[in-house]
C-alpha cells in the first residue's frame, strides 16, 4: 500500500509540476491532433489516435519532470553541499553527465567563493597582526617616556648627574613616537588610496644632490662616505618630487643605519626611456630569505638593530608604495658582509 501511495504521490509531483512544459505539450498536439482528424477518414480510429497521443503526451510530460526533478535534486544537493562547507576542493563536486556543462558553471563559482573567502581571511589576519605591531611599537617608547619621567619626579629631577641625561632620553623616544605616528599616517593615506600624487618632469642632478647634502651629516657622525655621482646635468625624469624625497631618504637612511663601515653610493644610471636610481651600501647586507619580507610593514631583518636605530620597520613599506605609484618597482639586491644595492626606475 505504502509503495503505491508513494509511486501515486511521486506521479502526482511529476505530473503537476509538469505543467511548466503543458503550453509546449499543447502546442506540439493541437497540429497533430488537426492533421489526424484531416488524414483519417474515420471519425472513431481519429477520436482513439487523438487520445493515444495525448495519453502519451501525458506520459512524456511525466517522464521529462521526473527526470528534472532528479536533475534539479542533484543541484540542490551540490548547492547545499557548498554551503555547508562539505567540500574542500572543486573537483569532489559531481554532477550526472547531461549537467556537465552546469557542473563547470558550479566548479568555477566554489572556486571563486573559496578564494574570496580566503582572501577575506588574510586581509583580516593582516589587520590582526597589524594592531597588534602597531600597540606593540607604540608601547615600547611610551613606557620608556613613562619610566623617565617618574624617575624624574621620584627625585631625579634634583640630581643634577642624571636628570638631562634622563631628559634627553624621554626626548628621544618622544622622537621616535611622532616618526612611527608619521609612518603610519602615510602608510594608512597611501593604503587608503588618499596619497594624491602629483607627476612633473624635474631635474634629477639638481635633485638628488640637495637630497644627499640633507643626509651628510648623519653619514659622518657613523663616518661613512655618502657619495653622490653627478647624472647628466641635463637629465630630467618624471614623477611625485615630495613623494620621491621620502623613497630617497629612507633608502639612503637605510644604507646609512645599516652600513658599520665603507661607504653608501647614490647614483643614476640612463637608459634609452628610463633613469634607474641606485642607493648602495657597503653594509651588513641582507640574507637571501629575508629579502622578500623587507618591504612589509613592521618586518626587520634583525629586530634589535634595527629597533637600536630607531626603526621601526615601515619604511620600505612606504617606499614599496610611493615606487608603484610611478609604475615603477623597487628592485633589491644583497649579498651578506658585502652591502645592499636598491633601485628604481623613473620615466625620462
Ligand atoms: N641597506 C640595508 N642594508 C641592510 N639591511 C637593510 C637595508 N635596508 C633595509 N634593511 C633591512 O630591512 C628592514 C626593513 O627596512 P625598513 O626601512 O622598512 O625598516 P627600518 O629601517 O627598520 O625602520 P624605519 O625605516 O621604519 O625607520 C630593516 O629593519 C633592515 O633589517
Ligand atoms: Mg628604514
Amino acid at each position: 500500500m505504502d509503495t503505491v501511495l508513494k509511486v501515486l504521490n511521486n506521479f502526482k509531483l511529476n505530473f503537476f509540476s509538469g505543467k511548466f512544459y503543458l503550453i509546449e505539450v499543447i502546442l506540439f498536439d493541437i497540429p497533430i491532433s488537426f492533421i489526424i482528424y484531416l488524414f483519417v477518414k474515420n471519425s472513431s480510429t481519429a477520436f482513439s489516435l487523438i487520445l493515444i497521443l495525448l495519453f502519451a503526451s501525458i506520459l512524456l510530460l511525466y517522464y521529462i519532470r521526473g527526470k528534472r526533478n532528479k536533475e534539479l535534486n542533484e543541484i540542490k544537493r551540490i548547492i547545499n553541499g557548498i554551503r555547508k562547507n562539505e567540500f574542500s576542493d572543486s573537483n569532489e563536486i559531481r554532477l550526472s553527465d547531461s549537467l556537465s556543462n552546469i557542473q563547470e558553471d558550479i566548479k568555477k563559482m566554489f572556486e571563486k567563493t573559496k578564494n574570496d573567502i580566503e582572501y577575506l581571511k588574510k586581509l583580516e589576519r593582516i589587520r590582526t597582526e597589524f594592531l597588534a605591531n602597531v600597540s606593540h611599537e607604540l608601547r615600547t617608547p611610551i613606557f620608556a617616556i613613562q619610566g623617565y619621567i617618574e624617575t624624574l619626579l621620584n627625585g631625579a629631577i634634583n640630581d643634577s648627574k642624571v636628570n638631562t641625561y634622563f631628559l634627553e632620553k624621554a626626548n628621544h623616544h618622544t622622537l621616535s613616537l611622532s616618526n612611527l605616528l608619521n609612518d603610519l599616517i602615510d602608510i594608512s593615506m597611501i593604503e587608503s588610496g588618499e596619497m594624491k600624487m602629483s607627476f612633473r618632469y624635474f631635474n634629477i642632478n639638481d635633485y638628488l644632490s640637495s637630497v644627499v647634502n640633507e643626509l651628510k651629516m648623519m653619514a659622518e657622525e657613523k663616518n661613512i662616505s655618502l657619495i653622490y655621482y653627478p647624472a647628466n646635468e641635463r637629465l630630467q625624469l618624471f614623477g611625485d618630487k615630495n613623494k620621491l624625497k621620502q623613497v630617497m631618504i629612507n633608502l639612503i637612511q637605510n644604507a646609512i643605519k645599516y652600513t658599520e663601515k665603507g661607504k653608501v653610493e647614490v647614483l643614476v644610471v640612463e637608459e634609452t626611456k628610463f633613469g634607474r636610481i641606485i642607493v648602495k651600501d657597503s653594509g651588513y647586507g641582507i640574507p637571501e630569505n629575508d629579502l622578500s619580507r623587507i618591504f612589509e610593514r613592521f618586518y626587520r631583518v634583525d629586530k634589535a638593530r634595527s629597533r637600536a636605530v630607531g626603526g621601526t620597520g615601515l619604511g620600505l613599506a612606504i617606499v614599496k608604495h610611493i615606487v608603484e605609484a610611478h609604475g615603477s618597482r623597487i628592485e633589491v639586491k644583497s649579498k651578506i658582509d658585502e652591502g645592499s644595492e636598491f633601485s628604481f626606475k623613473l620615466k625620462k
